[in-house]
């Protein structure tokens, strides 16, 4: 934090994951600062040290030396996900295409996240797949030469495109990735900036063959999905006024700054940057007078993760929001549509759940009561934001699960709060 009002949000998520990943691949080494620090991050770097990588303690500043595209090694433990799908997804995609077997487990949660969707293409590319139920974790990869592979992806998801693109880079083949809607395109972008051979438009992205990836120089920008809670608190008049420096601003993860000013609030861009391939800026929010609005179709894997934010900013400010067309929610960290419903009625507001999403009716009162987060660092920080409102009173049953993707939160939001 440098002056009230204005926060260095953590290093975004996504880009910290692949970073490491990338980095781990990469021919030479790689020289990385503002890496997010979270358990999500350390999973993926624990994951890479058990295969043999040297990841460094992650810290504000630091080097990673790559082994190349296929240097990893069978690893002598269990792989361990933690919370992370994003550390599972990806690396299956890595582990498939490496002449090895390997078993990845994680927490109840991820234990409970389907895996099908990064088996079945894998698969199809020559991989093995071994799961000691119908679908999830505990999974084994056998891993194989794999073959070039088109595919379609039935739900928009970065992870599963990204685990076939990365069996695609240590595989040395062709892949295809279809998606009905545009998922975030951080993987492709840094591959891009890594020399691989990469095209794309705006449903499709293609990767071909590439001996090496050239090490990383990259400064990590803030986290827009961690910028969305103080934004929403300025909107909601928690706050005069925030100012987040530094945070990413990649059009396929602004959906819900794009929503909020849709729906009348007052938030910018200054200073905008690129950085590696992608773009940042300093986002100004203030506080602001909101109407009703629906959400649905491609604008949902913009703003997946900020869908319970928007309900939360909704039943605050005394608007009716719709949201529909977010299936994917029932399969994050935990069931994010029943989640929000049932813990927007335990504080009093007005909800109604359907299979692919919810409306909120918003009306103006105070909201007290208990939320049951189920472990779900973004159920804990979006109603963090309700309890951080004048004339609430929220009870958060598990407040340090934030530690998956913002350890700071609670710190950050008293100090503008
Ligand atoms: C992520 C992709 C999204 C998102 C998750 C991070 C990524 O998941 O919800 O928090 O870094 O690729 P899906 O790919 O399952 O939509």
């Amino acid at each position: 934090m440098t002056a009230r009002g204005t926060i260095r949000v953590p290093g975004d998520k996504s880009i910290s994951h692949r970073a490491l990943i990338l980095g781990a691949l990469a021919a030479g080494e790689s020289h990385i600062s503002g890496i997010l620090q979270s358990a999500d991050v350390h999973s993926t770097a624990g994951v890479l040290r058990a295969l043999g990588v040297s990841v460094p303690d992650l810290s504000n500043s630091f080097r990673l030396v790559g082994k190349g595209l296929r240097g990893l090694r069978q690893p002598g433990t269990v792989l361990d996900a933690g919370n992370s799908g994003t550390t599972v997804r990806l690396m299956s995609g890595v582990v498939a295409a490496h002449p090895f077997t390997a078993r990845f487990e994680g927490d109840a949660s991820l234990s409970r996240r389907p895996m099908k969707r990064i088996a079945e293409p894998l698969t199809a590319m020559g991989a093995r797949f071994e799961f000691a139920r119908d679908d999830g974790l505990p999974m084994t990869i056998h891993g194989a030469r794999l073959s070039g592979i088109s595919w379609n992806t039935r739900a928009a998801s970065a992870q599963t495109k990204s685990a076939i693109l990365l069996a695609g880079l240590c595989g040395g083949v062709q892949v295809t990735v279809i998606e009905a809607q545009r998922s975030r395109d951080h993987t492709e972008r840094m591959l891009t900036s890594l020399g691989a051979p990469v095209e794309s438009d705006d449903t499709s992205v293609s990767l071909s063959p590439v001996e090496a990836i050239a090490p990383l120089e990259l400064a990590v920008p803030g986290d827009p999905s961690s910028a969305a809670y103080l934004v929403a608190l300025a909107v909601l008049g928690g706050t005069t006024e925030v100012q987040l420096p530094d945070v990413c601003v990649n059009r396929t993860r602004t959906g819900f700054i794009e929503t909020l000013r849709q729906m009348g609030a007052k938030i910018s861009y200054e200073d905008r940057e690129a950085v590696a391939g992608d773009s940042s800026a300093t986002i100004v929010a203030r506080k602001s007078r909101l109407h009703d609005w629906i959400v649905s179709g491609a604008e949902i894997p913009s703003m997946i993760d900020e869908l319970p934010l928007l309900a939360c900013v909704a039943a605050a400010a005394g608007v009716t929001v719709e949201v529909r067309d977010a299936e994917e929610l029932r399969v994050k960290e935990s069931d994010r549509i029943s989640t929000v419903a049932r813990n927007l009625r335990a504080v009093g507001a007005t909800v109604e759940e359907m299979h692919d999403g919810f409306v909120v009716r918003g009306e103006k009162r105070k909201l007290a009561g208990k939320v049951v987060t189920h472990g779900d660092h973004r159920i804990a920080m979006a109603f963090g934001i309700l309890g951080a409102l004048a004339g609430n009173a929220i009870e958060i049953d598990d407040p340090d699960c934030v530690a998956v993707s913002y350890p700071d939160f609670w710190q950050h939001l008293r100090s503008v709060g």
